[in-house]
């Protein structure tokens, strides 16, 4: 009964994190392609071949559910992994539901039609291919009108987190919100839109100033997972163990991981 997580790199340890506290019983399978984050710079396609490997090594692994922990990828490649279909019991969710039903005030599922909601102007933060998909967006308007969105692409972010550079992450991250604030001064919301954000969080509101909501996926995501989980007991999987698989240096990885975790976390090769 094991569930997969996959990201690029490191990111998506925040997601896996809020759902081993919302879920302890339930063993995960971690999967970061860190050999080849970030993700964010590369084309479609490369995102798409990439996902699908990793993907489908998490299946091997036990797992009938994997959470897509990363933007680029759900952006390039969940809509196509589902259209090419899935093989038997197997499923593949991404991250940007459960964030942008938080923003426009719904419940877990509401497919109802698009309606005003109380946020109007968001700014978006994400990788540059996550922007350049226009994925966000394109789900707001599944569900909401008149939000006007900003989106800025974070170039280098990644990369500082991956190299465990925070001090430039920091930097990079400010100038990203000063270029956003040229050109929304005031907004009332701000996405995080990349699960490495999350460990950057408190640089992002402090730039952004004290009265902007800033939304993050991890403990929304693990929200929306326990509740998937409640209606599909089956899709737990048949694995039993929690393991933590990278392509990258497993020694390496295990380092960074732990010290974004600050509790000891053991990488294998994948
Ligand atoms: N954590 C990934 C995301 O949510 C980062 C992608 C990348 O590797 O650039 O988009």
């Amino acid at each position: 009964m094991a569930v997969g997580i996959f990201d690029s790199g490191l990111g998506g340890l925040t997601v896996l994190e809020a759902a081993s506290l919302r879920l302890p019983d339930v063993p995960f399978v971690y999967f970061g392609d860190n050999a080849h984050a970030p993700y964010g710079v590369r084309d479609a396609d490369d995102v798409f071949n990439l996902t699908k490997a990793a993907v489908e090594r998490l299946w091997d692994a036990g797992c009938d559910l994997v959470i897509l922990a990363c933007n680029t990828a759900s952006a390039a490649a969940l809509r196509r992994m589902q259209e090419a279909g899935m093989p038997q019991g197997k499923r593949v969710l991404g991250v940007f539901v459960p964030l942008i039903e938080a923003l426009t005030e719904r419940d877990w599922g509401d497919n109802s039609p698009p309606r005003e909601v109380a946020v109007k102007h968001v700014a978006l933060f994400a990788t540059p291919a996550t922007v350049s998909s226009r994925a966000f967006q394109r789900e707001l308007a599944f569900r909401a009108i008149g939000v006007d969105v900003e989106a800025q692409a974070c170039g280098g972010v990644v990369d500082a987190i991956e190299d465990g550079d925070e001090i430039l992450a920091e930097a990079l991250v400010r100038s990203h919100v000063e270029a956003l604030k040229r050109k929304m001064p005031n907004p009332q919301a701000a996405i995080l839109g990349c699960t490495h954000y999350p460990l950057m969080e408190q640089h992002f509101q402090a730039a952004l100033g004290a009265d902007v909501k800033v939304y993050s996926q991890a403990n929304l995501v693990a929200q929306s997972l326990a509740n998937y989980l409640e209606r599909h007991p089956k899709m737990l999987g048949e694995g039993t163990n929690s393991m933590f698989l990278t392509t990258g240096d497993p020694r390496r990885v295990s380092d960074k991981a732990t010290q974004f975790l600050r509790r000891k976390i053991s990488f294998v090769a994948a």
